[in-house]
């Protein structure tokens, strides 16, 4: 009552909510962005949703989110607890789901490993670069053995999945023998699945009662058996680095499990008590780093060559710039400021496949006022990057793809402030560095060795399957060699 009938009318407007379920009805029949735009049509930049009996504030105006969540960024700075998470990882662990100083420290930490690890210099893109090798020597020697129809969604996936893998645990997955990638992956696909589906946005304070029920007894069992696996791949990762480590060498470490046991060691010889970096937290944020890390890209990069192929003249575009600017050598970091139009490729996938469909919900850490509303601490609140980059006041003709909105008159690529993919502010992406650095260097590379089209009589459909993330339904693609 109090929710439906007090709380309701404090809050900015949305659609009526229903008790226990709240909105989330509407995503059994319509797919969640979609909704969330309906409703921002009707009540504007402002509004409320209801997922669950929790409300969730909601904005869709670009400006108004620079100056929330970037100029008075500590008010915004938490996360929403989502107690199915629990499911997963414990709760306010990891670096997606803490706050405080437990995710300040690790955030912080993190990013300085990525850049220990070569982020930001040549070692990085040399990392990067092995793996779009192997994947250009994988397809030509595929094309060489006859093979017309490709199903190339995997092969981007296990590349994207190798990088990740390299970083966290030191080796990049065997393509003759995936077995171990397959595993891992499966529960990937599991929280983006699960994350995105009704029951996890409606159930927030009533797991215990779910897992009780017959049908979702089943879909918790089956989740709990397969993070129950990937536990076991993490433990089964540090157990070996534990192992092997010289925990008193000086030297760079070289990968993320590393540095964290190093600096675990460090901090517990110097006697710090009840430190940040404890066992739970390295698995949590191992668990995000993965995650976050393989499938987002991956997806994304599926997403470029769909649009590539259904905008051939987008494609030569993009080849007709690395033939001026290139030849058939491999596509390099120093070559990005020639590549505008790719660029702007790349730029315009991320933003038409649109791959967050609503963003991670952040929570207010003091009471603020945002358009007259007095909106409490501890509100939900989310800057809806994905009503932003479909928004016709931003980006005409949303729906189509044309990677010309980001070329000045002088054909220079320019990214504007509401191309935000990665989110802003400070919990924006905290892998943003890498995946730019992949997504160059995998679009570049793939469109100057390879050119993509349809298989006869097996077209692209491009139909959009929402969940936590957007994902292409099941598409295959002919490859032919460029030079
Ligand atoms: C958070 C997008 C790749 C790790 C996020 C958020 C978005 C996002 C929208 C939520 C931001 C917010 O709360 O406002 C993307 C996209 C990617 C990508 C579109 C690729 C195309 C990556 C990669 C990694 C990563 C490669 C890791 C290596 C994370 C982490 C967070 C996050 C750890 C949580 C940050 C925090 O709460 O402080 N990402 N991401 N992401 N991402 Fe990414």
């Amino acid at each position: 009552f109090h929710f439906y009938f007090i709380r309701r009318r404090q809050l900015p407007p949305g659609p009526f909510p229903f008790p226990f379920i709240g909105n989330t009805y509407s995503f059994a029949h319509t797919p969640i962005d979609t909704c969330v735009q309906k409703w921002k049509d009707e009540y504007g930049d402002v509004m409320t949703v209801f997922m669950g009996h929790v409300p969730m504030v909601t904005i869709h105006d670009s400006k108004l989110i620079y100056d929330m969540f970037v100029k008075d960024g500590d008010a915004y700075i938490g996360r929403a607890q989502q107690r199915w998470n629990e499911i997963f990882r414990p709760a306010h662990t990891g670096l997606i789901f803490s706050e405080g100083s437990l995710w300040r420290d690790n955030r912080r930490f993190a990013l300085q490993v990525f850049r220990n690890l070569g982020l930001g210099r040549n070692i990085m893109q040399e990392r990067v670069l092995d793996d779009v090798t192997l994947l250009i020597d994988f397809t030509k020697k595929e094309l060489n053995a006859g093979t017309t129809e490709f199903n190339f969604f995997d092969e981007l996936d296990i590349s994207v999945g190798s990088i990740i893998n390299s970083i966290t645990f030191g080796y990049r997955f065997s393509r003759d023998n995936r077995t171990e990638f397959i595993k891992a992956k499966k529960i990937a696909t599991e929280q983006v699945l699960f994350g995105g589906s009704i029951l996890y946005r409606t159930m927030e304070e009533h797991r215990e009662l779910f897992r009780y029920l017959p049908f979702f007894r089943d879909t918790y069992q089956m989740i709990m058996n397969h993070t129950a696996e990937f536990t076991e791949f993490l433990s089964g990762q540090v157990a070996t680095h534990r192992k092997n480590i010289d925990l008193e060498s000086d030297e760079e470490p070289t990968d993320y499990v590393e540095a964290y046991l190093k600096h675990q060691h460090k901090l517990d010889k110097e006697g710090v008590k009840d430190h940040p970096f404890s066992e739970t937290q390295l698995y949590s944020g191992l668990l995000d780093l993965w995650v976050a890390g393989q499938e987002t890209t991956a997806t994304t990069l599926a997403w470029m060559v769909i649009y590539i192929i259904q905008n051939p003249e987008v494609q030569k575009k993009c080849q007709a710039e690395m033939d001026e600017f290139v030849g058939d050598r491999i596509v390099t970091l120093d070559d990005k400021v020639n590549l505008n139009y790719v660029n702007a490729t790349v730029a315009e996938s991320q933003r038409l496949c649109n791959l967050v469909p609503i963003n991670v919900p952040h929570r207010t850490t003091r009471d603020v006022e945002i358009r007259g509303y007095k909106i409490p601490k501890h509100t939900v609140i989310l800057n809806q990057i994905s009503t932003v980059m479909y928004d016709e006041r931003y980006f005409p003709g949303a729906k189509t793809f044309k990677p010309e909105r980001f070329l000045d008159e002088k054909g220079k690529f320019f990214a504007p402030p509401e191309l935000m993919p990665f989110s802003v502010g400070k919990r924006a992406c905290l892998g943003e560095g890498l995946a730019r650095l992949e997504l160059f260097l995998f679009t570049a590379n793939l469109l100057n060795q390879f050119k993509f089209g349809e298989v006869p009589g097996k077209p692209i459909t491009g139909e959009r399957i929402v969940s936590a993330t957007t994902a292409p339904a099941p598409w295959v693609c002919s490859i032919s060699v460029r030079h």
